[in-house]
């Protein structure tokens, strides 16, 4: 089994590949929008210090148990605690996923849309107040949204189908320096809009009298839901990484580049969701009210720019989504590839179907089903909730419990330093936040959130 199973090329295609699950529509579409829900530069912070201290170990953990596995997520937890209901809690993990792909293709079917539409030249000249009715129209349509969601969701299906090194490596290695690009020239143009200063204040002025336990856990969850973290994502690329790399790196390479892009991505949104005369607590469409805005601000006089821009951002958001969700249906695919016997091929199909029936409920959510609650929430939003702000930090203390308090100290650090040749020194600290401070975290903002 160990010899068959497919390894990263080098650090940089590891990376990549860590880093391309981990930024993607949470970075650019997710945070602008629930940073505008609860508040601006407080929740910042939160999200800042969450991502560092709790959301940087639990990636380290899960680091770790992959690579010691070399399993799947269920698997792993077989190998390294056998006979003990351990596999039951890594079995949880692979739940996760799939319900976050289902949603997430929907988004991702959005940007489809919305590439169409660039490439048409619809939104050309389309005044600001008219692009957030286009938006709540087509998202509301019980047909367009669930064809661009099957769109998606065959590309994701498509990539998988290519094997692990050849489809994902490749993949990840072109789109991401291309979207960090232009999010960054859009960042910047955008602080020139006028009325733009407002959303700069937004940004950097903490309001903490909006930091309810409410917004602690919705940056936790966010946190999770960037860095991929609590569903087995990492466990299972790291299932995948060479004995050689250095995990350490790997894992503070993906915190601070997907840290990077969505902060970036809050700089190129908020500014012109106040430039435009929108509200920053708009929801989920937000991304999607603002961004033909810009783009049309952008070529003004010269509307073939805004459509090429747009055309661009498009295709390269819709790569970095795809290089998360097909991160999603890998931790699937694994498990029953390596578990259950299914063929690579059948697994792929069958989850992809899945995901892609339980996105066409989420989708209707917003249209015919909108009148259709589960504890008074839509499909979407209930799904989300559930996965991010429940599923992920369970997850993530599942891994760091499992990695601080069941494996061995001595293989913890074997596999953390390589052997005892790299991060030596570090790994007393790392340990620690592993054992006690990510898990004493996530417990406290669980408690608090459900006694406030
Ligand atoms: N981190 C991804 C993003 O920011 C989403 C994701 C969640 C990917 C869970 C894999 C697993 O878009």
């Amino acid at each position: 089994m160990e010899q068959k199973r497919e390894k990263f090329g080098s650090r940089f295609a590891v990376i990549a590949a860590m880093a391309g699950s981990a930024v993607g529509l949470g970075n650019i579409w997710r945070f602008p929008y629930i940073l505008g829900e609860y508040g601006g530069a407080a929740f910042i912070l939160v999200y800042i210090a969450a991502t560092l201290v709790l959301g940087l170990p639990i990636l380290y953990a899960e680091s770790i148990i992959g690579r010691r596995s070399r399993s799947d997520t269920f698997g792993a937890m077989k190998k390294l605690a056998p006979g003990t209901p351990w596999r039951w809690a890594g079995l949880l993990t692979i739940i996760s996923p799939i319900l976050i792909l289902s949603y997430y293709s929907v988004v991702g079917g959005w940007s489809v849309e919305y590439l169409f539409k660039s490439l048409s030249f619809d939104f050309m000249d389309m005044p600001a107040s008219e692009i957030p009715d286009f938006f709540g129209r087509f998202i509301s349509s019980p047909y367009q949204p669930i064809l661009t969601h099957t769109v998606f969701m065959a590309a994701v299906v498509a990539v998988v189908l290519g094997g692990v090194s050849k489809g994902i490596e490749k993949f990840s290695k072109l789109a991401m320096p291309a979207l960090f690009l232009l999010i960054l020239v859009i960042a910047v143009y955008s602080l020139t809009l006028p009325g733009a200063f407002a959303g700069v204040e937004y940004l950097l002025k903490p309001d903490f009298s909006r930091l309810t336990a409410g917004a602690c856990a919705a940056a936790l969850g966010q946190a999770f839901f960037s860095l991929s973290l609590g569903v087995g994502a990492i466990l299972t690329y790291a299932s995948y990484v060479k004995k050689e790399e250095d995990l350490h790196i790997s894992g503070v390479g993906t915190a601070v580049s997907d840290l990077i892009f969505a902060l970036i991505a809050a700089f190129a949104v908020i500014p012109s969701v106040f430039a435009a005369g929108l509200k920053p607590t708009d929801g989920p469409s937000l991304l999607f009210e603002t961004l033909p805005y810009i783009f049309n601000k952008m070529g003004e006089g010269v509307p073939l720019v805004s459509s090429v821009i747009s055309v661009f951002f498009f295709v390269t958001i819709l790569a970095a989504a795809l290089t998360s969700a097909i991160s999603m249906l890998e931790v699937g695919v694994a498990f029953l590839a390596d578990e259950k016997g299914f063929k690579r091929r059948n697994a792929t199909l069958l989850l992809g179907f899945l995901c892609w029936l339980v996105g066409v409920l989420c989708s209707l959510s917003f249209g015919p089903l909108s009148g259709v609650k589960i504890l008074g929430a839509t499909f979407f939003f209930f799904l989300d909730h559930l996965c991010s702000d429940w599923l992920m930090p369970m997850g993530g203390l599942i891994f760091t419990l499992f990695v601080g308090w069941k494996m061995s100290k001595a293989d913890v650090r074997d596999e953390f330093t390589n052997g005892g040749t790299k991060n030596v020194r570090l790994f007393g600290a790392v340990y620690f936040l592993m054992r006690y401070v990510a898990p004493v975290g996530i417990i406290v903002v669980f408690v608090t959130n459900l006694l406030m």
